[in-house]
C-alpha cells in the first residue's frame, strides 16, 4: 500500500474525487492513536494549526512517511513578503495540499505561489474563500461586507485564479457558482460537511451527496469522524455516499 501511494503522481494524487479527514488533536499521541484505527494508509489527512503548533513541522514529517496524503492547512494571511517566506519553508515539506486566506489580496496569493515554487515539491495552493463558519449576517455586522457570501466567495476565488492559485476552500453550497466562474479544473476543497444539524460553529453545511452533487472535488471531514464512536464505520459511510458510481 505504502509504495502504492508513493507512485501515484500528483495529478491522480490530488484532482480525483476523495474525503479528507481533518485531524484536529492536539497532539501526535492521540492523532497516531485515532489513525491506527483504520486497516490501510490510503487516507487523505488534514493537518491543521490545532496539530502543527502543537508539534511543529515534524508531525509533518512523519505522516508524510507513514504514506499518507497530507492537507497541510494553515491558511496563511499576512504580508506578501512574510507569506512568501513561510511558503518556502512550507514547500520543504512536500504536502499535497496547503492554504492562503484569499482576504489576503492578490499580491500576497502572487507571493505565496512564489514561495511555493521555490522548491521541487508539487503542492497544491488553495485559497479560502469565505470561512464555512461565518454566515451572511457576521459578514454585514461584524465584517461590513455588504455584499451575499455567494458575490463575495465568488469574487476571491476568481482572485484567487487570477493569482496563481490552483483551487479554493469553500462551502459546498458555493461550489457550483465557483465552478461556473472559474472552471471545472479550478480545485474545490469543502469543509462544513454535516449529516444533520448541529450546533456547533459551522453554518454553510451540506451533507456528504449534496456536496457530491454541487461538484466537490474534495470534502474535509473532521468531528462527525474523529468524535464517532465507530470513525471506520463513519468515514466508510461518507466515503460511499461522496463517491457514489464515480
Ligand atoms: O470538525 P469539522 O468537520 O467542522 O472540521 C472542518 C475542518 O475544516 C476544520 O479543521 C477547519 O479548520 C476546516 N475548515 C473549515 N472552513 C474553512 C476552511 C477550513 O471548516 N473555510
Amino acid at each position: 500500500m505504502l509504495q502504492y501511494v508513493e507512485e501515484l503522481d500528483l495529478e491522480t494524487r490530488t484532482r480525483t474525487k476523495g474525503v479528507i479527514i481533518a485531524c484536529d488533536f492536539p497532539n501526535k499521541t492521540e492523532t497516531m492513536k485515532f489513525l491506527s484505527v483504520f486497516p490501510d494508509r490510503d487516507i487523505f489527512v488534514k493537518i491543521g494549526m490545532e496539530l502543527f503548533y502543537g508539534e511543529g513541522p515534524s508531525i509533518v514529517e512523519e505522516i508524510k512517511s507513514m504514506g499518507y496524503r497530507i492537507f497541510l492547512d494553515l491558511k496563511l494571511h499576512d504580508t506578501p513578503n512574510t507569506v512568501k517566506k513561510a511558503m518556502k519553508n512550507i514547500a520543504k515539506l512536500g504536502v499535497d495540499m496547503t492554504t492562503i486566506h484569499a482576504a489576503g489580496g492578490k499580491r500576497m496569493m502572487l507571493a505565496a505561489k512564489e514561495g511555493l515554487l521555490t522548491s521541487t515539491g508539487s503542492t497544491l495552493l488553495l485559497a479560502v474563500t469565505v470561512l464555512t463558519s461565518l454566515s451572511e449576517d457576521i459578514l454585514k455586522q461584524e465584517l461590513l461586507i455588504q455584499q451575499s457570501v455567494e458575490e463575495v466567495a465568488i469574487h476571491y476565488a476568481k482572485n484567487a485564479q487570477n493569482s496563481g492559485a490552483d483551487g479554493v476552500i469553500c462551502s459546498p453550497l458555493e461550489t457550483k457558482m465557483i465552478k461556473l466562474a472559474c472552471g471545472d479544473d479550478f480545485v474545490a476543497v469543502t469543509p462544513g460537511i454535516r449529516y444533520a444539524e448541529t450546533n456547533d460553529d459551522q453554518s454553510r453545511v451540506a451533507t456528504p451527496a449534496m456536496a457530491k452533487t454541487l461538484g466537490s472535488d474534495f470534502i474535509v471531514v473532521g468531528r462527525p469522524i474523529t468524535a464517532a464512536v465507530d470513525p471506520v464505520a463513519v468515514y466508510s459511510r461518507i466515503l460511499a455516499d461522496f463517491l457514489g458510481d464515480v
